[in-house]
């Protein structure tokens, strides 16, 4: 089987609607088809300040969610980022790779750079593109599926693969994004034309999976729409309406038109009805089954551990492989 890698951050308490949709859900249905790798990039959440106790605690709570949500220790494995030290050295080797006006160039850098304050943003924030590059080029996958989001940050890695490839001779298979068509993309759904993140102004746009179901029914029909009555798919001129039909589309996997038939000359109260509905209906069992395996820590952490032990088999393979070409001296 072909090899996948992926990763989501452990930032804020529970993975959002976006993170289930957009990545989530699409890891679990490629367990099947690929040798997949999933993990916890932690030294990517300290690029931002990070209290240690909440990131430890978050460090758990996404890997919980993710075995809520499916992912299955039996086809693929799960791992904790700064437990495989492998990551963080290649990353060097990669930063030395890049140049400066290149990963200046990088947007979500420059956007929460802006957000931090251009000149307090950590030297980290910067070269958080290489380290994902690392994270992936470690495993030598075949594809890496992700977000929209994140494609200029997989273009870099796809870059570097094949600069070091030039360089130094052939190591690295080009990876491939794997990025859903539809529905990639979950918008806030308060400002339905910003992707739902943990960053927003106000939480009242976002879905959490471990939210208790009454405040998550209560956020999609306070979800903002527009002044007309169509319910029709259109990201242009009704953001709200359409973020609204993608979520129930990717719940429900009936498809845009067909869901653009059901609800003609219906009103807008309705949809946000079914899409509550859909949502808490969908969610209920992954955060009970979250919050089971987050009463056992001590398993938990076993589980991440025996992931890490077989992500390093293969990381510590590539990355001897690489210090030998770069021409570092064996350490005997
Ligand atoms: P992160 O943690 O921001 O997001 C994790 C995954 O969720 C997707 N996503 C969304 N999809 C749809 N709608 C949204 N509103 C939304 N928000 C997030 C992202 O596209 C992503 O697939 N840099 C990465 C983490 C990372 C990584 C890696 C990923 C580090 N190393 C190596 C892949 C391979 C990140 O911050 O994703």
């Amino acid at each position: 089987r072909q090899r996948l890698l992926s990763g989501m951050q452990p930032s804020g308490d529970s993975l959002h609607l976006g993170n289930y949709l957009g990545a989530l859900v699409n890891w679990v249905r490629l367990q099947d088809e690929y040798e997949c790798f999933y993990f916890i990039p932690d030294l990517h959440a300290i690029t931002v300040p990070q209290d240690p106790a909440e990131l430890r605690h978050r460090t758990r709570m996404t890997a919980a969610q993710y075995l809520a949500g499916g992912i299955d220790l039996s086809k693929s494995t799960l791992f904790v980022q700064s437990h495989v030290p492998e990551h963080a050295q290649l990353a060097w080797v990669l930063m030395c790779l890049t140049s400066f006006g290149e990963a200046s160039r990088m947007t979500q850098f420059k956007d929460k750079s802006a957000r931090h304050g251009h000149d307090s943003a950590s030297a980290g924030l910067f070269t958080y593109p290489m380290l994902m590059a690392a994270d992936i080029l470690l495993y030598k996958p075949y594809g890496v599926p992700v977000g929209e989001d994140q494609r200029q940050h997989l273009e870099l890695a796809r870059d570097l693969a094949h600069r070091f490839n030039t360089r130094f001779g052939d190591t690295f298979p080009v990876p491939e994004p794997l990025i859903p068509r539809t529905s990639a993309k979950i918008y806030d759904l308060q400002n339905p034309t910003a992707k739902m993140s943990k960053s927003a102004e106000s939480p009242n746009g976002l879905i959490n999976l471990l939210d208790d179901p009454k405040v998550t029914a209560k956020r999609i029909k306070s979800a903002v729409t527009d002044t007309e009555t169509e319910i029709r798919f259109d990201r242009e001129n009704k953001p709200g309406v359409s973020n609204l039909l993608s979520i129930l589309s990717t719940v429900t996997g009936r498809s845009i038109p067909e869901l653009e038939a059901a609800y003609e000359g219906k009103m807008y109260g309705h949809l946000k009805v079914d899409v509550a509905e859909a949502v808490v209906d969908t969610l209920a069992p992954i955060k009970a089954r979250a919050e089971e395996l987050l009463a056992d820590t001590a398993e938990l952490d076993r589980l991440l551990a025996q992931g890490a032990a077989k992500a390093r088999e293969i990381a510590s393979q590539t990355l001897a492989e690489v210090y030998e070409r770069v021409g570092f001296l064996p350490a005997l």
